[in-house]
C-alpha cells in the first residue's frame, strides 16, 4: 500500500480512549465507591457486556429509546440475537435467577462497575461507551431499603465534594399507574393541538414519557397535567411517605419531582434521580437514578422478588470534578531511581530493580535510556529521593553510588551493600521502616 493511501484510524464516534493523565480520578472515584459498598454490606458481581438482546427488551421495555434506538445489537455467526448491554440491571437480574441466589438469605446486595453501551447522539457528558456504577437489593420490599440507596449515594456525593440535588417520585403500582396513565392521556388528549407528531406518538405509546420532555411548549403542557401522587393507592402512598420519612430522619435534602418517570419501563413505586447543581443552584445533568422494580425478576422467569437499585455515570463524575478541580490523591512518586551505563551495568542494574522491589522499595528506572545524563534528568522529573547510579567504573570497582536528590551528595557504597543502605536511608526519610 502507498503510504498517502493509508487511513489515519480515530476513536469510533461517541468512544473515547482512557489515558493515563485520566487514570488518578478514575481510580480514585473507584476507590471511594468500592469502600462505601463495602461499608454497606454490598458484594460485588460482573455480569457479561453481551447477553441475549431477548433480556434487554423484556427488561428495559420493547419502546424505550434504549432499546428501539439505541442498542448495539447483531445476529452472531451461531444465528445468536445478542446485543452489548446498554444498563445493568437486566444483567443482574438474570445472574440472581440463574445462580439461584433466591435461595440465600434476602436481600441479596450487589454491586458493579463497569462498561454500557448507547448509540446515543454524542454530546458534552453522553457517550456510546460509558462506565456505569450502581447496585441492586434483592427481596427486600422495604420503603428503608429504597431510602437506604439514596442515603449511601448522596454520602458519596459529600464525600466527593460535589453538590447535588435528590429528586423523588412514586409511580405506584401497576393499578396506580394505569389509572394515572388514563388522566395524563385524556389531559393531554385536550391539548393535543399543541403536541408536534413525535409528541402525539409518545401520547399514544407511553404519555409518561412526555412528563420526561425538555420542549419548553410541553413544559408549559405538564403545569395543568394530573399528578401522579394524587393516583397512589393507599399502600404506595403510605409506601413511599415512608421513604421521604428515613430522608427527613437523616437531614438528606431531596426534591420531590412528580414529572420524574425515568426512561425503563421496569419501575414502579419509588424513583430517584440525582441531578447536578452549578455554582448559581441551576440543574444541570444526571449523575445518576434508579428506583423500584418489583415485577421485574418474575418477568425475567424468577420467583416474585421485590427489588430496588440505582446507577451512577463514572465520565459525568469525572468530568465535573475535574472542572471543579476537585483535589484527590495523586498516586505515590517512586523513591528511588536506578540509573546505568553501559551492557554489564544494565545486567547488573536488572538484577538490582527485581530485588528492590521485592523487598517492597518504590523503584523506577529507565533502561532503555543509553546515557546518565537523560537518566538524571527522568529522576528528576519522577521526584525521586535518591539515584543509584552503575557506571563502568563502578562495575569494576565492585560499588555503586547513591545521589541524594535533595542535597545533591553522592556516595560510594560497596555494591553488595547496597540494598541495607537503601532501607536504611528510606526508613530515615519516611519514618516507616522501609
Ligand atoms: P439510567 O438513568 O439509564 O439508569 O442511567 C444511569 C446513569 O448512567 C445516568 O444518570 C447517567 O449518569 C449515566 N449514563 C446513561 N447514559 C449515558 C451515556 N450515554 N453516557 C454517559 N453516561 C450515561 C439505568 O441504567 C438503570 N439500570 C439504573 C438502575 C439500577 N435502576 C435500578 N437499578
Amino acid at each position: 500500500m502507498k503510504k498517502s493511501s493509508k487511513k489515519n484510524f480515530q476513536t469510533v464516534r461517541g468512544m473515547r480512549d482512557i489515558l493515563p493523565s485520566d487514570w488518578p480520578v478514575v481510580d480514585f472515584v473507584f476507590s471511594k465507591v468500592q469502600s462505601l459498598y463495602r461499608s454497606y454490606g454490598f458484594d460485588r458481581i460482573e455480569t457479561p457486556i453481551v447477553e441475549d438482546v431477548g433480556l434487554f427488551q423484556r427488561a428495559v421495555g420493547m419502546e424505550t429509546d434504549i432499546v428501539t434506538k439505541e442498542m448495539y445489537s447483531w445476529v452472531d455467526q451461531g444465528d445468536e440475537r445478542l446485543a452489548l448491554r446498554p444498563e445493568g440491571t437486566a444483567g443482574v437480574v438474570r445472574a440472581y435467577i440463574e445462580h439461584g441466589m433466591l435461595n440465600l438469605p434476602q436481600p441479596v446486595k450487589l454491586w458493579y462497575w463497569g462498561q454500557m453501551f448507547r448509540r446515543e447522539r454524542p454530546q458534552a457528558g453522553r457517550y456510546r461507551q460509558f462506565w456505569q456504577f450502581g447496585c441492586e437489593v434483592l427481596g427486600s420490599d422495604q420503603p428503608v431499603a429504597d431510602a437506604e440507596l439514596i442515603i449511601m449515594m448522596y454520602r458519596l456525593f459529600e464525600e466527593l465534594g460535589l453538590a447535588i440535588k435528590v429528586k423523588v417520585n412514586s409511580l405506584g403500582s401497576e393499578q396506580c399507574r394505569a389509572s394515572y396513565r388514563r388522566a395524563l392521556t385524556n389531559y393531554f388528549k385536550s391539548v393535543v393541538s399543541k403536541l408536534n407528531a413525535e409528541q402525539k406518538e409518545t401520547l399514544s405509546h407511553n404519555p409518561l414519557r412526555l412528563l420526561d420532555s425538555r420542549d419548553p411548549n410541553v413544559i408549559a403542557l405538564k403545569e395543568g397535567a394530573p399528578q401522579i401522587i394524587d393516583y397512589l393507592n393507599e399502600d404506595c402512598r403510605e409506601h413511599f411517605l415512608k421513604v421521604v420519612d428515613y430522608l427527613d430522619d437523616l437531614d438528606i435534602p431531596y426534591q420531590l419531582d412528580y414529572t420524574l418517570v425515568r426512561g425503563l419501563d421496569y419501575y414502579n413505586q419509588t424513583v430517584f434521580e440525582f441531578v447536578l447543581v452549578d455554582e448559581q443552584g441551576n440543574e444541570s445533568l444526571a449523575l445518576g437514578g434508579g428506583g423500584r422494580y418489583d415485577k421485574l425478576v418474575e418477568e425475567l422467569g424468577g420467583r416474585p422478588t421485590p427489588a430496588v437499585g440505582y446507577a451512577m455515570g463514572v465520565e459525568r463524575i469525572i468530568n465535573i470534578m475535574r472542572e471543579r478541580k476537585i483535589d484527590i490523591p495523586m498516586p505515590p512518586v517512586p523513591d528511588v531511581f536506578l540509573a546505568q551505563l553501559g551492557d554489564e551495568a544494565r545486567k547488573k542494574s536488572l538484577k538490582l530493580f527485581e530485588e528492590l522491589r521485592r523487598i517492597g522499595v518504590n523503584v523506577s528506572q529507565s533502561f532503555g535510556k543509553e546515557g546518565i545524563k537523560q537518566q538524571m534528568e527522568v529522576a528528576n522529573k519522577r521526584g525521586v529521593k535518591f539515584t543509584l547510579i552503575l557506571g563502568q567504573k563502578e562495575i569494576m570497582d565492585g560499588t555503586i553510588l547513591i545521589r541524594d536528590m535533595e542535597n545533591g551528595i553522592q556516595e560510594v557504597i560497596d555494591f553488595n551493600k547496597i540494598v541495607g543502605e537503601v532501607q536504611k536511608r528510606l526508613s530515615k526519610v519516611n519514618g516507616n521502616g522501609q
